[in-house]
């Protein structure tokens, strides 16, 4: 399991939300706001996998040995993982890890190292910790699924695959977006669709007992609103 420690505890009543859903839904914008909203914290557990990937390509471990890779290396890795106020921040080296998790050569890495299964039962037991007191909104691909299946909301957020592209381009490069780039995107976005539902462990699915909201025509706003409603209806909270 990764190194980590609780700073502070929360309230012992609080709940646990997932938010599954595929690349460009909006659900890590959504969980931060969220989290926000109710004092909760927020686990965006694809920057684990983002942590991972930027920590194997550091440490200049060749993409020929991923597969091979045992506990015992990723434990070499020394990562950490340290809840500091209403986030969880990533360190390799002792070094704070921010937009370094975002760049291309991680985005481009990080689904290969999500399909290991030893990546994933790895990490599995370190995100149940940080769930434990509750007070969390989790994102991801299998939170709802596989990590936290005793979560009292679980919310899957989807939307079309133009509408993703587009988004993920505004976020990166703003609003000057070419033919070409979106083009681009949106196959890059396919393949990772693709190889997320298609890996053999935790692949994204939709948890049975998940709600679906369906950002396509939302403007953010009213998909915070929507997502926060839920919660409020499902839980009081
Ligand atoms: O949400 P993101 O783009 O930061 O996710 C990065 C990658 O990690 C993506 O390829 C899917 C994978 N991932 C996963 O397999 N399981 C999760 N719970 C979260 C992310």
């Amino acid at each position: 399991m990764v190194d980590f420690e609780f700073k502070e505890e929360k309230q012992s009543e609080a709940i646990v939300i997932t938010i599954d859903g595929p690349a460009g839904s909006g659900k890590t914008t959504t969980a931060k706001e969220l989290a926000k909203i109710l004092d909760y914290r927020h686990l965006d557990s694809g920057a684990l996998y983002r942590t991972l990937t930027f920590s194997l390509l550091s440490a200049n471990v060749p993409t020929s040995r991923w597969d091979q890779l045992e506990e015992t290396d990723l434990e070499g890795l020394k990562l950490q993982f340290i809840p500091e106020g209403d986030c969880i921040e990533m360190y390799y080296n002792q070094r704070k890890l921010s937009s370094e998790l975002r760049s291309p050569e991680v985005t481009d890495n990080v689904s290969h190292v999500s399909s290991l299964g030893v990546v994933r039962n790895w990490l599995l037991g370190t995100q149940q910790m940080l769930g434990v007191h509750g007070g969390l909104v989790a994102d991801g691909r299998d939170m709802g699924a596989a990590v936290f299946p005793e979560a009292e909301v679980k919310i899957f957020l989807t939307a079309e695959l133009e509408i993703r592209a587009r988004r993920r381009l505004l976020e990166n490069i703003g609003e000057e977006i070419s033919k070409e780039q979106f083009k681009e995107e949106m196959i890059r976005i396919e393949e990772r669709d693709l190889a997320d539902r298609s890996r053999k462990y935790s692949p994204l699915i939709r948890a049975e007992d998940s709600i679906l909201v369906d950002t396509t025509t939302l403007s953010f706003k009213d998909q915070l609103i929507a997502v926060r409603n839920i919660v409020k209806d499902l839980t009081g909270v």
